[in-house]
């Protein structure tokens, strides 16, 4: 054993805590991984490594070593690891998990693109999320004030802006089909990380082991699938080529452009892949943000009243926020990166891996080697933020209250692979947190303190909780 493990560590590759045989350092990962992996890097160093069943990963912590290989070092660590789940799942095309070269440009190309065509490029796009923010509070409105747990609509309100440029189309908030997907989807994101799916990827046989989560995770997949494909279809329907009218249009031109041509990496497949990942990538995270935020303001009662001071002196007689507000609004900005900052919606960011051969801090990193991100202790990096374990939103904001930006802040991470739906997410943030909290009060229903500790997965959700959401007196 002693022999497979020295094989298993190439020479100058960064140490890293002893592995247990086989299955290396699976299970310290089992609970609140990010915040295990930071306690790590004390000992190691900010660059160590982990066996992880005989997959040799790198871990990369705080914000100087980060910079230094996602931004310094981009080309080089710009990769997807091949791992065997994401082979199952895309055989690594579609978008955010496809391996870095043609195929990565041509969808991250059109992705963008399409997302400044039909979204925020358009002038009456942000009305049309104002229209989903007034859909979104109404329903709020229907539970009187009793509490209710705000998952559901949350994500049906945030995963709406994305079906409006991916279909054209939002779905109504009772489309229990939809629903489902989304939920199923989900918790996917969840079980990818579990340990039965990192157990799947050191030992893919485990794929005719009949029970465990990965079956679950295989199952779901499956359906969303399925699911996409019908949809995809529907609103596909009635196309005239070169007038796109959302995402799916767009590519089926590009799809229908390059027929032929041997390089070309748009398929049926890849356009079902990449519709998924846009879907899920855009409403898991937004959601968990609004949760939390919903949340907080609930816990710190002081800070939402400030919050409701600011929205009622920028926004008079009660008018609908705009993007242009934003900037009036330093204190909401300050809110909504904290948010962001101490609730580490995507605490190891999405894996990485090397492209090429890496030098770091003197270490060696061979080519195709996997590689983590803890974007966590990024946000708690005690070189750039003071007491990063308390919440306050006090630090986004300068002496005169203005709204100043932070260096060490990456929650959509850096680089080539950086998150494309930056834009979207904070235009989203913004109209969703204010049009709710200009109209209502958040509350817990009496004798009931929710708990804060996160639901583990690839992002960070808060448990299940119910809130009452009580309309304001407008102050004019
Ligand atoms: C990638 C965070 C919203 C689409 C990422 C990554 C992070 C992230 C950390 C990983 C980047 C890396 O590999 O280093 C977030 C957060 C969001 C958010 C915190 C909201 C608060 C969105 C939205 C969309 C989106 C609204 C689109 C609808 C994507 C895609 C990738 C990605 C497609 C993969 C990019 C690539 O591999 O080239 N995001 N994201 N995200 N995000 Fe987001």
């Amino acid at each position: 054993v002693r022999q497979l493990m020295k094989q298993r560590r190439p020479p100058g590759f960064p140490p890293g805590p002893s592995p247990i045989p086989v299955i290396g350092n699976i299970v310290s990962l089992a609970t609140e991984p990010h915040v295990f992996l930071k306690k790590q890097s004390e000992i190691h160093g900010q660059i160590f490594s982990l066996d992880l069943g005989g997959i040799l990963t790198v871990v990369l912590t705080g914000y100087d070593c980060i910079r230094e290989c996602l931004y310094n070092q981009g080309d080089v660590f710009a990769d997807r690891p091949s791992l065997p789940l994401f082979q199952k799942m895309t055989k690594m095309g579609g978008l955010l998990n496809c391996k870095y070269g043609k195929g990565w440009i041509d969808h991250r190309k059109l992705a963008c693109n399409s997302f400044r065509y039909f979204g925020s490029g358009q002038r009456q796009f942000e009305r049309k999320i104002s229209e989903e923010c007034m859909f979104f509070v109404d329903a709020i409105d229907e539970h009187k004030g009793k509490p209710f747990n705000p998952k559901h609509l949350v994500t049906n309100a945030v995963s709406n802006i994305t079906n409006l440029i991916i279909f054209g189309q939002r779905f109504t908030y009772d489309d229990r089909n939809f629903q489902h997907m989304i939920e199923i989807f989900s918790e996917n994101v969840e079980l990818a990380v579990s340990g039965w799916a990192l157990l799947y990827n050191a030992f893919p046989w485990i794929e005719y082991v009949p029970f465990g989560k990965h079956q679950k995770l295989f199952r779901n997949a499956a359906e969303v699938y399925d699911f996409l494909l019908e949809v995809i279809h529907g609103f596909s329907q009635g196309r005239v080529p070169h007038a796109p009218r959302h995402y799916v249009d767009a590519y089926l031109d590009e799809l229908e452009q390059n027929k032929g041509e041997p390089g070309s990496s748009f398929s049926q497949e890849n356009l079902i892949y990449s519709v998924g990942e846009l879907i899920i990538a855009g409403t898991e995270t937004t959601t968990n943000t609004l949760r939390w935020a919903m949340l907080y303001m609930t816990l710190y009662p002081n800070i939402q009243e400030r919050v409701h001071r600011e929205i009622d002196s920028v926004l008079e007689n009660g008018r609908v926020p705009t993007m242009e507000d934003k900037q009036k609004m330093p204190y909401v900005e300050a809110v909504l990166h904290e948010i962001l900052r101490f609730c580490n919606i995507v605490p190891l960011g999405i894996f990485r891996a090397t492209t090429q051969e890496a030098k770091v801090n003197g270490y060696t990193i061979p080519k195709g080697t996997m590689v983590i991100t803890n974007l966590y202790s990024v946000h708690m990096d005690e070189k750039y933020w003071t007491d990063p374990g308390v919440f306050s939103p006090q630090r986004f904001l300068d002496s005169n209250g203005n709204f100043v930006k932070r260096e060490a802040f990456l929650p959509f991470s850096m680089g080539k692979r950086c998150c494309l739906g930056e834009q979207l997410a904070r235009m989203e943030m913004f109209l969703f947190f204010t049009t709710l909290l200009q109209r209502f009060h958040l509350q817990f229903p009496p004798g009931t303190v929710p708990t804060v500790t996160p639901k583990l997965g690839m992002t960070l959700q808060p448990q299940p909780y119910s809130i009452c959401a009580v309309r304001r007196q407008q102050k004019s």
